[in-house]
């Protein structure tokens, strides 16, 4: 019988945390870190391989691999990135892509090779932009797709679910476009427990509606409480928004969650190609829909300016 198998590309600070949730989640029986850095995977597979001895663990194989082990994984996840050493992380995303753009065209010139049936997920930044460059190979593109917004759409929910008390899983909603600076929230399509956002006040008396350009602020702001606070490091929401894409592919759960895909002109008709996170339904196919929500006239206005931004960073 064939087990469930996991390929990490790249074992810096995300790597090794989508290694750790992986293990937590117990969907895998096989894991296969890859990673230029021989000792460096050696070391985290090693140190995860330790707690196999505890009760608490499932009995997983762990070990480092090359290229030619992605041949029969399930998932890919692909957390790269270039290793800055004795230089500041670039806090703008898109500023990583000169130094990432070979890492993506290596590691997709790899994949392509070795398997055309493995689902990819990619952590690294710029992600929309990485995922425009990763479907210029020859890979099936419903199988192809960046975290984005997932983790913007979480610390949505996170910012709103404190604000009115509430759970923020009971906050529906999502952060569409950029992966970056020009991420906004699709409030129009937004509700908790069933409530419509522009309605909240008739049932928050008390709590003052942020505008959207306030709660665009907010969202965008919470990576960088994380990315001061650590050094330039956000590593724990992203890691579980890959693994959750994970189990959604996996168990063919038709979770709806946004994420960077190629995006094609008849799709809110930019003409310009490139990435960019809509609400897109997971299955065992990947990407099985795209869901081209109806915007207003702001969204649409954030929604040009994502593109702007991204299209700008492919130019280059
Ligand atoms: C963040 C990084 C992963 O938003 O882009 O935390």
């Amino acid at each position: 019988m064939k087990t469930q198998k996991l390929a990490i590309i790249g074992l810096g600070n995300v790597g090794s945390s989508v290694l750790a949730t992986a293990v937590q989640t117990e969907l895998f029986a096989e894991i296969v870190l890859i990673d230029p850095r021989n000792q460096v995977a050696f070391g985290e597979g090693l140190d995860q391989m330790h707690a196999g001895g505890l009760s608490s663990r499932k009995n997983i194989t762990i070990y480092v691999g090359s290229y030619k082990d992605v041949a029969d994984a399930d998932i890919v996840i692909i957390a790269a990135t270039h290793v800055y050493v004795n230089e500041e992380i670039p806090a703008d995303r898109q500023a990583l892509l000169t130094e990432n753009l070979p890492i993506v065209h290596e590691i997709m010139g790899n994949i392509s090779q070795h398997t055309q049936e493995a689902m990819l997920i990619f952590v690294t930044n710029p992600a929309d932009t990485i995922i425009h460059v990763a479907a210029s190979y020859n890979y099936p593109k419903n199988l192809l797709l960046s975290t984005g917004t997932m983790l913007d759409s979480s610390r949505l929910r996170q910012l709103l679910g404190q604000r009115y008390h509430v759970d923020p899983k009971s906050v529906s909603g999502y952060m569409m476009g950029e992966h970056g600076y020009a991420a906004f929230p699709a409030l129009s399509h937004l509700t908790i427990g069933g409530i419509a956002y522009h309605e909240l006040p008739t049932y928050f008396p008390e709590l003052a509606l942020l505008t959207a350009e306030e709660v665009k602020e907010e969202v965008v702001q919470a990576a960088y409480d994380v990315f001061d606070a650590k050094s330039g490091v956000t590593n724990v929401a992203v890691a579980q928004s890959a693994i959750d894409i994970a189990r959604c592919v996996l168990l063919d759960e038709k979770s709806i969650y946004p994420v960077s895909t190629p995006m094609t002109d008849d799709e809110y008709g930019f003409t310009e190609k490139c990435a960019y996170s809509v609400p897109c339904i997971l299955g065992k196919n990947g990407v099985e829909k795209k869901l081209l929500v109806t915007l207003n006239d702001w969204e649409k206005e954030k929604l040009a300016e994502s593109v702007a931004s991204i299209q700008k960073s492919i130019e280059l």
